[in-house]
């Protein structure tokens, strides 16, 4: 830096270095602070035309700029968008759906994954609860994803227990409600032992006899098995509507299931009840056969 300024006239500021290396001492370009208050304004027009600052109203709603632009609105403009387009290309597959049978739909391998993979949201809102997750069932309610069927594993048993509801029907006591303690018990060992494949052993012969008297052959079928499918349990399987504890099924051995007096539930039966869904589900004309197609091939489908 020198003391000697030897360009006093062109307005530097009198620091030099390297000899001729000048700080000058000039007004920013006029291009520039143009830009620069062009800046401020810019700030404020964003700031009042877009909600930057993020206040509710009284109404409780978004603040809205200027421009009444909200993020959330501008999501439910291109939801819709999406939901639309959607529904202008899968509409042929649902005017399919509505149109066909459940058993002409389970031909088409396109239209039934299209059922399938359109059946999962609305068998978690209106099934689940009961049926338990991807339909495996819960404690009184049964698995839909195996082959044991109440009311039959073919798509049209599986659409008229959807549309129609069920509700099976067990006399407590037997046919005739005529059964003693004792003969509740040696028919409950004997329907254990069915399960179990051994009700063919000498000890269970006086439980033979009393599924004989109480008619549980005729929904349980001669040999624990329904003959056809009428909302009767297979007692030969492992697999138990109730919890399979000893108690339980004698419990319901005792006092049935879904017995009314007088339109009241009887105390001790079983409630077993699917209700009806032609009126519950939305849109139920189609919704109705896509549960049916998704349920026969949860895996037990016949
Ligand atoms: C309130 C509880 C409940 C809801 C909700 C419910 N179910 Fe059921 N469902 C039952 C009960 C209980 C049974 C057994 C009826 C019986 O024992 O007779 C059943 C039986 C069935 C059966 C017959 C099973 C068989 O073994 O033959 C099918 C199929 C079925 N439900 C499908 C559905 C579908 C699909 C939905 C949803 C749209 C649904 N259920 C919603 C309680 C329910
Ligand atoms: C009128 C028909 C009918 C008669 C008669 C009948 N049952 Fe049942 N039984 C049913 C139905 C229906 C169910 C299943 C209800 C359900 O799951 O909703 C059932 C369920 C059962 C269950 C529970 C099965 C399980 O998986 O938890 C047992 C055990 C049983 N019955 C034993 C008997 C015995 C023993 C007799 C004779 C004393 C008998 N039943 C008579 C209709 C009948």
């Amino acid at each position: 830096m020198a003391n000697h300024n030897p360009w006093p006239d062109e307005g530097n500021t009198g620091h030099i270095w390297d000899e001729d290396l000048r700080e000058l001492d000039n007004p920013p370009p006029l291009w520039w602070m143009l830009s620069f208050y062009a800046g401020f304004l810019i700030i404020i027009f964003y700031t009042l035309y877009y909600p930057t600052i993020p206040l509710t109203n009284s109404m409780g709603e978004k603040t809205e700029g200027l421009a009444g632009w909200t993020a959330v609105n501008e999501y439910e403009e291109d939801f819709k968008v999406l939901k639309d387009w959607r529904v202008a290309k899968f509409a042929d597959k649902e005017e399919k759906l509505a149109a066909m049978s459940v058993a002409d739909i389970l031909k088409d391998d396109e239209l039934k994954s299209y059922a399938v993979a359109t059946s999962k949201m609305l068998f978690g809102d209106y099934c689940a609860a009961c049926h338990g997750a991807g339909g495996a069932g819960n404690p009184s309610f049964p698995v839909l994803a195996d082959d044991d069927w109440l009311w039959g594993g073919k798509i049209a048993q599986i659409e008229a227990s959807i549309k129609n509801g069920r509700m099976g029907n067990m006399p407590a006591k037997g046919m005739m409600g005529n059964l003693s303690d004792e003969e509740i018990d040696s028919v409950t060992d004997y329907v254990i032992a069915l399960s179990e494949g051994t009700a063919g052993d000498d000890a269970y012969k006086a439980g033979k006899a009393v599924y004989t008297k109480g008619m549980c052959l005729a929904c349980h079928g001669p040999a624990g098995k329904p003959l056809a499918p009428a909302g009767a349990a297979n007692l030969t399987d492992q697999i138990w509507r109730f919890s399979g504890d000893r108690d339980d099924i004698r419990s319901v051995i005792a006092h049935g299931v879904n017995v009314k007096k007088n339109g009241e539930y009887v105390a001790g039966t079983r409630k077993a009840v699917m209700p009806s869904f032609k009126e519950r589900l939305p849109n139920a004309d189609v919704n109705v056969k896509r549960l049916a197609v998704y349920i026969h091939a949860l895996g037990g489908g016949q």
